[in-house]
């Protein structure tokens, strides 16, 4: 079965997409992205993710109209096409082609690729697992609110993580935990949550948003204020959320073991509550 990707206006095989080599994103990453989760066919937080995703064209002023029921349209399409029941659709707008040269000409013309890719997500049934992170310096740039495709401080990070046969890197800015590679942390201590403020410092995660309704609704405790990495070691359970990961508890920390390497009830709690209320 060939795998159908849209490219521009057009649905195509997966390997006939092809971006020219003046692509401003591949050249100065001048570009933005998103990845939206869906399950059993059913796209999670959609319109929350369009929303970001215009806030991320407006900061970059890349001109480009987002129609939300038009992409609705083709992102159910690849998901139909392509046959896939749990998975995420990536989402890339890039300023376009135009002669290499830092500055942007304003004549340009962005190019939209929209793909999916299967997934299995940790969800909390029998199989749910909690994961290893190492801490790693946080060297991106100083837009972190915006879901740009400037990514090598995260791929470093992240490979890092890897090589010490850890699945997460969690970054540290300055003493205090911003959020990790593609994901936002949390952490409970004395049955209070607590998260990074949104700021220029983190991405505003969409999932992130959301574990903060489900918090509200079940009268639970959320601080967002910056933490130490003492914090973190110390911390009566840690997790992250990200569209790919939902809600994943971390086990160990470097080599500090987490609530003696069990997942910790208010993250199973969590993960429960956004599995019935957003994957379905
Ligand atoms: N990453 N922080 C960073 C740096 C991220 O890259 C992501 C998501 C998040 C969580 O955001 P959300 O809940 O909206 O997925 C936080 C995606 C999944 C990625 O780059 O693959």
């Amino acid at each position: 079965m060939s795998r159908f990707v849209y490219l521009n206006s057009k649905f195509i095989k997966f390997k006939d997409a092809k971006i020219h080599i003046e692509d401003r994103g591949l050249q100065f990453s001048d570009s933005v992205y998103e990845v939206v989760a869906f399950y059993n066919q059913q796209l999670i937080d959609f319109e929350f993710h369009i929303k970001r995703l215009k806030y991320s064209l407006k900061e970059l002023k890349i001109k480009y109209f987002v129609n939300k029921d038009k992409l609705e349209k083709i992102f159910n399409k690849i998901i139909n096409l392509n046959k896939i029941k749990n998975g995420i659709i990536y989402l890339q707008i890039t300023r376009g082609v135009q002669q290499r040269n830092h500055a942007y000409k304003n004549n340009f013309s962005p190019n939209l690729i929209i793909y999916s890719i299967n997934k299995k997500f940790n969800l909390p049934n029998k199989n749910f697992k909690g994961v290893n992170a190492i801490t790693f310096n946080d060297l991106r740039w100083k837009r972190r609110d915006i879901k740009s495709v400037s990514l090598l401080a995260n791929v470093l990070a992240k490979k890092e993580a890897l090589n010490k046969k850890a699945y997460e890197a969690i970054l540290i800015d300055k003493g205090k935990i911003t959020e990790a590679t593609a994901s936002n942390v949390w952490i409970v201590k004395n049955n209070k949550l607590i998260t990074h403020p949104s700021n220029t410092d983190i991405l505003k995660g969409i999932t992130r948003e959301s574990v903060k309704k489900l918090i509200k609704t079940n009268k639970l405790q959320l601080i967002e204020k910056s933490f130490t990495i003492k914090q973190l070691y110390n911390a009566d359970e840690v997790f992250i959320t990200s569209s790919t990961n939902l809600v994943t508890p971390i086990l160990k920390i470097d080599s500090k073991i987490i609530n003696k390497g069990k997942i910790g009830n208010i993250s199973l709690r969590l993960a429960n509550l956004y599995a019935n209320f957003y994957v379905n």
